[in-house]
């Protein structure tokens, strides 16, 4: 059993499945799985302006967002549709689709990946591709679907190649996904890699010595969440040892879901 061999204390979900994390080759792994860049705080956004926002009506495009310019954006819809409409991040050229969100915008789980890469792209959704499959694995171990749990990333378009995102590019999406919280105000937000940890908490150590600690963000809107760090899954898919602690990782997101009163999930 693969997650007793991981140091599991009980074994739940689809075994099998599980079992698959170790047997994608290398060479399949498609996403984004280069170690963490710097990443710029909140706080240094650079301030420019919408083109032309009337007085409390939401900016149509945005060559750069700062939170004053996305808080009156109230609906995740709306948000969408500003990051649809966004200007600001080169990226967007390169791509096919924007890459948003998928799952269940009212759960009280959000995972936040760091990129799409070339399946996410072609599809505009989320950890759809080799990264996406043991996603869905992690969380069947635990007893979670796909659909009771709301999946993100910090950057919302591929970067060509798969690169690391620049500084520069998280700096132009992280508004966008502050502003998610505040709208999804989920109770627990799960970091997935070094990229999305330090994008959104810009923190200097680095998601080895981090993942599986249980951490705060605290918003400007008085939006205050746990933030549990996870490995991302393409780390995972190269790195088989990293699979216990990932395991040991999981078991703590279902405790501190249980915890809240969270589970069992609905
Ligand atoms: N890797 C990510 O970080 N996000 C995706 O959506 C897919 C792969």
């Amino acid at each position: 059993m693969w997650q007793m061999d991981m140091g599991a204390d009980d074994v739940i979900g689809d075994e099998a499945g599980l079992l698959r994390w170790s047997t994608v080759p290398k060479t399949a792994v498609s996403d984004n799985t280069k170690p963490a860049a710097a990443s710029p705080s909140a706080a240094s956004i650079v301030r420019l302006r919408a083109e032309g926002p009337k007085e409390g009506t939401p900016p149509k495009i945005l060559v750069a967002a700062t939170p004053a310019d996305l808080k009156n954006l109230d609906t995740v819809a709306a948000l969408e549709e500003a990051v649809k409409n966004f200007a600001g991040c080169a990226l967007k050229q390169t791509a096919l689709n924007t890459v948003f969100a998928d799952g269940n915008p009212q759960s009280p789980i959000m995972f936040v990946g760091e990129a799409p890469g070339e399946d996410e792209d072609r599809q505009g959704k989320p950890f759809v591709g080799v990264s996406g499959q043991l996603l869905n694995k992690m969380l069947a171990g635990i007893g979670l679907a796909r659909d009771q749990v709301y999946i993100t990333n910090i950057i919302f378009w591929r970067p060509p190649g798969n690169r690391t995102p620049t500084d520069h590019e998280m700096a132009a999406c992280l508004p966008f996904t502050l502003r998610h919280i505040q709208i999804v105000k989920p109770k627990i937000v799960v970091p997935l890699g070094g990229v999305a940890l330090k994008s959104l908490l810009n923190v200097t150590e680095g998601i080895t010595k981090l993942r599986g600690r249980k951490m705060q963000l605290s918003l400007d809107d008085g939006t205050m969440c746990d933030v549990l760090p996870l490995f991302h899954p393409a780390y995972l898919l190269r790195q088989q040892s990293a699979k216990r602690q990932a395991w040991a990782d999981m078991l703590t997101l279902k405790k501190m879901m249980t915890d809240k009163g969270l589970w069992p999930a609905t």
